[in-house]
């Protein structure tokens, strides 16, 4: 019997007899209440408030604005909306970097004040001290490698990462030490399939992709780049799900047209 029909609740534990078993974890970005409730009623094993939310929600151009508060606002938004889907939050730029005693104050907010099970942060070795303060008051942190939004500045661009033998090599080692330092679990950003599945291969924890091919553990995308809602973006490994976009601006045009042709509302839609 799959891992998955036995399970009430998604723990990290759950995650790791899924990667033991074969069985792949599908995973997904939430920011609020009622799309939260609907990704939890379909299944969804992870739901990362993902500091996408910058991008998606605010409308910036990078991840690097969205504050604490902004972050933890969105979590506490998805959590009330879940019942049995494992919600990680990701920790804004700024948050965690420097001093790993910081790195454990945000952490502790986030888990505080929305109720999630973990934290997702982005680095190798430089951010191992933090992983490890994380870790020592309990909290589940997830890490993410490869292409680091956060890092935009210093890459200068989106494209894919660690093409190159001496940056897939630094990743390979990178993914050991914030394993060994006691992620549960790993996100990889753009990068060749067959170093994902390397990388995947050599680790115990699950290893999520985005853009990292198939021979990793799962998979995670943006909801509202699978969905249709954001038409800008559209990297070679985004599947769209739907055209939501299209249906709501159909939608809201229709509802115009009725407005405005006194159409609505009609006899049985008042008092
Ligand atoms: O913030 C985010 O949406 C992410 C995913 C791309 C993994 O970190």
């Amino acid at each position: 019997m799959s891992v998955n029909k036995v399970v009430k609740k998604i723990t990290t534990h759950v995650l790791y007899e899924m990667k033991l078993k074969g069985e792949k974890i599908a995973m997904l970005t939430g920011y609020d209440y009622s799309f939260a409730r609907i990704l939890d009623e379909a299944g969804i094993d992870i739901i990362l408030v993902g500091d996408s939310a910058s991008n998606v929600m605010a409308g910036y151009e990078t991840t690097l604005p969205i504050t604490l508060d902004n972050m933890i606002y969105h979590a506490a938004s998805v959590v009330r909306g879940v019942k049995r889907a494992l919600v990680v939050v990701d920790m804004p730029f700024g948050t965690y970097q420097g001093d790993s005693k910081e790195a454990l104050s945000s952490a502790i907010r986030i888990m505080k004040e929305t109720g999630a099970s973990g934290v997702k942060l982005e680095g190798g070795r430089e951010v191992a001290d933090s992983i490890s303060r994380i870790l020592s008051a309990g909290i589940p942190v997830m890490g993410h490698l490869g292409l680091t939004p956060q890092s935009i500045h210093k890459f200068g661009t989106y494209v894919v990462r660690a093409r190159e033998e001496e940056e897939a090599e630094r990743l390979k080692e990178d993914a050991k030490i914030i394993e060994e330092a006691g992620c549960f679990s790993i996100v990889l950003e753009k990068i060749p399939a067959r170093l994902a599945g390397e990388v995947a291969e050599s680790l115990k924890i699950p290893v999520i992709g985005i853009g990292a091919g198939p021979q990793v553990d799962g998979q995670v995308l943006v909801l509202h780049d699978m969905l249709g809602i954001n038409q800008e973006f559209s990297p070679r490994f985004l599947r769209r799900y739907h055209n939501l976009y299209d249906e709501v601006k159909g939608a809201v045009q229709n509802y115009i047209s009725d407005v405005r042709a006194e159409d609505f509302p009609n006899e049985k839609e008042q008092y």
